[in-house]
């Protein structure tokens, strides 16, 4: 059902303190809290003791209690107090998760602990770099995480759900060219002579004809890097406006997904105007998404055994993220009923 053996971005660096808070992944809830040193730990949020949320008690030192009757965990799942009693059960534990925490985004890992693979969380740097400017969001999205996906790889939802903000019509007269690298699926879309999106052409006051580009670049299954902006006619796309969406894509269950969302600039970087635009323009954007999304996952759950998506040229992208998934999906599946675990390969990425 899920892809468990990746990184998932679990929360904002600024969300995890001394409070435990819990972050409920893939159908496992995970509590997250951080030590005396400022390090951010993620155990399984369920007691061992009576299954109570660990969420729901108190950090003491660098360990975690429980609220309930006291169990107290260390960093490292293991029960460390017993308040009733002074001998410890062995089976008194909590499942520790593997995480990251880089460019203000901490990730955890919610498959198999030995194939955990820091290296393989993939490049968010333009989230800290001060040559960047960066607006962020959180949402909860009441859908499946596969309508993300397929929301982001096929961008000319823009040009009907976004009309106001970042869409127009050339958006879907323009074809795509697709590309997969290992896990990583990318879309790519040139729009040339073109005017710059309405939400974009006030902050970078850019009138006229512009070359305008977006490419996805989906790290099955858990972000997606949108590659996108404005350059001067036939010009290079570096040269240009840039924009770097990340858009991190947790599953919760099976009708409900995290989406941890970053929009990154190089161009009025100290422009506080500019960025409180984008943050009111952005939210706009995601809402429309948000309940797109939300009615597409009724339409999803109310559609008749034996209907199935008809997909389009444009859709390219969408059906390799699909196999792709499908695969990964199987090798896990595999590796539980005993063949070799695999782990998801690291990918570059773009510039
Ligand atoms: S349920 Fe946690 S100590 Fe009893
Ligand atoms: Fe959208």
């Amino acid at each position: 059902m899920y892809v468990l053996n990746t990184w998932y971005v679990a929360a904002w660096s600024n969300e995890v303190t001394r409070k435990p808070v819990r972050r409920v992944i893939c159908e496992q809830p995970i509590v997250l809290f951080r030590t005396q040193d400022g390090e951010a730990v993620a155990l399984a949020d369920r007691c061992a003791h009576r299954a109570f949320p660990l969420s729901e008690g108190r950090t003491i030192g660098d360990s975690v209690e429980c609220g309930y009757h006291g169990f107290t965990y260390g960093p490292d799942g293991a029960c460390t107090k017993v308040p009733a009693q002074t001998t410890i059960p062995e089976r008194a534990r909590v499942r520790k998760y593997p995480l990251v925490e880089k460019d203000g985004w901490i990730w955890a890992w919610t498959g198999d602990a030995e194939l955990a693979d820091p290296a393989d969380v993939p490049d968010t740097h333009w989230m800290v770099d001060p040559e960047w400017a960066t607006v962020t969001h959180s949402y909860l999205f009441k859908c499946r995480a596969d309508l993300i996906h397929d929301n982001l790889l096929d961008l000319t939802h823009e040009s009907f759900l976004h009309k106001t903000t970042v869409g127009d019509d050339y958006i879907y007269e323009h074809g795509i060219t697709v590309e997969v690298e290992g896990n990583v699926v990318s879309v790519d879309r040139l729009m040339p002579s073109v005017e710059a999106p309405p939400l974009y052409a006030e902050t970078m006051d850019a009138r006229g004809l512009f070359d305008r580009f977006h490419c996805t670049e989906f790290f099955v299954p858990n972000l997606h890097v949108l590659h996108s902006g404005i350059t001067g006619e036939g010009r290079s796309r570096e040269e240009g406006y840039l924009i770097k969406v990340l858009n991190g894509i947790t599953p919760i269950d099976q009708h409900n997904s995290w989406y941890y969302y970053a929009f990154s600039r190089n161009f009025a970087v100290r422009d506080a105007q500019a960025t409180e635009d984008l943050k009111t323009g952005l939210a706009t954007v995601l809402d429309e998404d948000a309940s797109a999304l939300e009615a597409q996952e009724i339409g999803m759950q109310t559609r008749p055994a034996g209907e199935f998506d008809v997909l389009i040229a444009q859709d390219g992208g969408v059906a390799k993220a699909r196999r792709i998934l499908a695969a990964l999906l199987k090798q896990e599946q595999a590796a539980r009923e005993g063949a070799p675990a695999a782990r998801i390969p690291a990918a570059a990425g773009r510039a």
